[in-house]
């Protein structure tokens, strides 16, 4: 009884909290149970979530990655869900990073029309996709984390912006840091959420030119020579290997053996080790699980924390794939 009495005076606290910084708009834990608006919002998006994440765990690495494209684009307003339309015929959904590898946009659209049908227009898409990466963190990494929630949804989505903002698996580690920089994101977060690639696929192309016309001298050679035979030169399909041949559906800390192992799969992977600081940090991650556990949830966090670029206020989408008319 006692135990029960203080979690409710927590929440009550929380609210007050959540009540004071509201008029702000800045984001806090639990935002739809202390406004009771929807206090079953998180349990039915990851109920969503587990149900397709259980049936392709190839679903929840899309994701986490599909929360990271809508951050860094204009912040986490659900830009990246627009579909191209007579308006906007080149939305980010479009743009080369996103098209056609992300992946997961139809759980986000069953999680939607579930919250919908318990209270309807009061759940941002935005808010959608943070549950769902949270879940599919713990659904396939055992990593656990509360992600505030009160986002709304943007109107502005445009493929150009993406290419500029976004590393590519090209890029140095100078090139990902200051990309990184720009959103408020530290070297630290770049090693720690890079540890995501323990997870998914990829698509060959991403990679190939470090296996012709000679494997890359930053790859280690057998390594090079089984990728060599999952992605043939010049073939007419893009073909998709998984991140981590070992454990590709955990979410864990062998990217950083891999990493190290020079077994990574892209250039900016390898490129962690070019620093002291970042290849300290991938050494300490390899060698202490629940370190990177920690530093991973910290950083899914702040990344969801990334400031909005829309002055404009924003909209709860009735359709996650179209704004509201
Ligand atoms: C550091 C810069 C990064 C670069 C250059 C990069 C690049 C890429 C590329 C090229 C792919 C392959 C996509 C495909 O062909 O299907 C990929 C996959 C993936 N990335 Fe990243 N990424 C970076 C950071 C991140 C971050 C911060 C996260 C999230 C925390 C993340 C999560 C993922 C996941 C989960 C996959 C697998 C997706 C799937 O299986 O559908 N990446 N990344």
């Amino acid at each position: 009884m006692e135990a029960k009495n203080t979690f409710q005076i927590q929440v009550f606290l929380s609210c007050i909290l959540l009540f004071g910084t509201l008029s702000t708009k800045s984001l806090e834990v639990g935002y739809y149970k202390c406004t009771n608006t929807c206090p079953q919002a998180e349990e039915i998006v990851r109920g969503v979530v587990y149900k397709y994440v259980l049936q392709e765990p190839g679903l929840g690495a899309g994701l986490i990655r599909m929360f990271f494209h809508d951050c860094f684009v204009r912040g986490c307003d659900a830009s990246v869900l627009l579909d191209p339309s007579y308006l906007n015929p080149n939305p980010e959904k479009l743009a080369v990073p996103n098209n056609p590898s992300l992946r997961g946009f139809e759980v986000i659209d069953a999680a939607k029309s579930a919250v919908e049908q318990v209270c309807p227009g009061i759940v941002s898409c935005a808010d959608i996709i943070a549950f769902a990466a949270r879940d599919a963190t713990y659904f396939l990494g055992m990593i656990s984390y509360e992600i505030p929630s009160g986002r709304l949804d943007g109107r502005i989505s445009i493929a150009d912006e993406v290419l500029k903002v976004l590393p590519t698996p090209f890029h140095n580690l100078t090139v990902v840091k200051a990309l990184f920089a720009a959103q408020g994101l530290s070297a630290d977060d770049v090693v720690a959420l890079s540890g995501a690639h323990s997870i998914g696929r990829s698509h060959c192309s991403s990679f190939t030119n470090r296996l012709y016309p000679t494997i890359d001298s930053t790859l280690d050679q057998g390594f090079g020579y089984l990728l060599r035979s999952k992605c043939p030169e010049n073939a007419p399909v893009d073909g998709v290997v998984p991140q981590d041949f070992v454990t590709p559906t955990k979410l864990d800390n062998k990217y950083y053996q891999n990493v190290k192992g020079l077994k990574g799969l892209f250039f900016s992977d390898w490129s962690l080790l070019t620093s002291d600081e970042t290849a300290n940090l991938v050494n300490d991650f390899r060698t202490t699980p629940q370190f990177f556990e920690a530093k991973f949830a910290e950083s899914m966090v702040k990344m969801g924390n990334i400031p909005l670029l829309s002055g404009t206020p924003g909209e709860i989408r009735k359709s996650c794939r179209a704004v509201n008319y």
